[in-house]
C-alpha cells in the first residue's frame, strides 16, 4: 500500500523536517516503496484518506508533529504511523516532565530549575545556586532557543530569549565534558556516537551549518562505559514510552558520571544526521534503516 512521508510542518524546526523527510522519501523510492511526501501545514491531514495511504512515515520534528498531537489525529484516523505513540511522544518533547521522570527513576540527570513566563524568576538566586547553567525551552528541539549562561545579566538574557519559544524554560546546571548520544532502533540501542564542536556547545549551528563538528562513531570509550550508557538510553527510551525508534542524548562530567540529556523521538534522518550515522556502523544503510523503521509499523 501507499506510504505517506509526512514533512515540513509548522514547527521551528520545519527546515530540519523538510530534508530528514526528502531523505527519508528517496529511500523508500529507492527501496521501491510506493511513497509520496505530504506537508500537513500545506494540505488537510483528512487527504490521506482520499489518497488511500496505508501507512505514515513521521519525518516531522518539533511541536505539531514530534509531540503527540500527530499521532493522536492519526490514530483517530485508523493510520498506522512510525514511532512513538501518543503519550511516547507528547511526554519526550516536555523537557521539564521528563526531568521528573528520570529522577523518580533514579536515571542520572544534571540539577535543574523550571522558569515559568507567568511567576518570573529571581537570575541571581539561580546563578548562585548551579553556577554556570544552560537554558531550554522546554518544548523545542534541534537546540532552538538554547544558550548558556554564567551570570545573571547573561541568564535574564538567555530567559527573555527562551520565552519567546516557550512558556516553560528548563535552566540546567552546566555539565563540563562530554556530549555523546545513542541511537534506538526498536528495542535495541546503537553503536554510541561522541559530538565534539569547537564552538560553546552543540547548538544549531553546530549541527546544521558547520562543518568544524567532529563525530566519531562508535565513539572511543570503553567497552564498560559504553554498555552503561546504551542501558541508560534504553531505561529513558522504555520509561518516556517511546517506541519504534529514536534517539537518547547525554553527557559525561570529568569523573566519568553520565547524565541524561533527552529522549528524541523523531530524531534528524538527513544522509547527515546521527541516526543513520549509528545505524551505518551497525552495518545497516540508510535504505535498511528506513524500511526497517517503517515495518515495525505492521
Ligand atoms: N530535533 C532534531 C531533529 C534531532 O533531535 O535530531
Ligand atoms: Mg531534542
Amino acid at each position: 500500500g501507499k506510504v505517506a512521508v509526512l514533512l515540513g510542518g509548522s514547527s521551528a524546526e520545519r527546515e530540519v523536517s523538510l530534508k530528514s523527510g526528502e531523505a527519508v522519501l528517496n529511500a523508500l523510492l529507492s527501496a521501491g516503496v510506493d511513497a509520496i511526501a505530504f506537508d500537513p501545514a500545506q494540505r488537510n491531514l483528512w487527504e490521506l484518506k482520499s489518497l488511500e495511504v496505508e501507512r505514515v512515515f513521521i519525518a516531522l520534528h518539533g511541536r505539531g508533529g514530534e509531540d503527540g498531537t500527530i499521532q493522536g489525529a492519526l490514530e483517530y484516523m485508523g493510520i498506522p504511523y512510525t514511532g512513538s505513540g501518543v503519550l511516547g511522544s507528547a511526554l519526550a518533547m516536555d523537557k521539564v516532565r521528563c526531568k521528573h521522570l528520570f529522577q523518580s527513576a533514579k536515571l542520572s540527570t544534571a540539577p535543574y530549575a523550571v522558569v515559568d513566563a507567568s511567576i518570573g524568576f529571581n537570575a541571581q538566586a539561580i546563578i548562585s545556586e548551579f553556577g554556570k547553567v544552560m537554558v531550554k525551552p522546554s518544548h523545542e528541539g534541534s537546540s532552538i532557543g538554547m544558550a548558556q549562561a554564567c551570570t545573571a545579566q547573561e541568564l535574564t538574557e538567555a530567559l527573555n530569549n527562551a520565552f519567546k519559544f516557550d512558556e516553560h524554560v528548563l535552566v540546567e546546571q552546566w555539565i563540563t565534558g562530554r556530549e555523546f548520544t545513542v541511537a534506538m532502533l526498536a528495542d535495541e540501542a546503537l553503536p554510541v556516537i561522541e559530538m565534539k564542536t569547537p564552538r560553546g556547545f552543540y547548538d544549531y549551528e553546530a549541527k546544521y551549518q558547520v562543518n568544524s563538528t567532529q563525530y566519531f562513531c562508535p565513539a572511543d570509550i570503553s567497552q564498560a562505559y559504553t554498555s552503561q550508557l546504551q542501558i541508560m538510553a534504553k531505561h529513558a527510551f522504555d520509561l518516556v514510552g517511546a517506541k519504534g525508534w529514536g534517539r537518547v542524548d547525554a553527557m559525561q562530567d570529568e569523573n566519568g558520571q553520565f547524565y541524561l540529556l533527552e529522549v528524541n523521538t523523531v530524531p534528524g534522518m538527513t544522509e547527515k544526521s546521527l541516526v543513520p550515522m549509528a545505524a551505518k556502523a551497525q552495518g545497516i544503510s540508510f535504505e535498511q534503516l528506513v524500511v526497517r523503521i517503517l515495518e515495525q509499523t505492521l
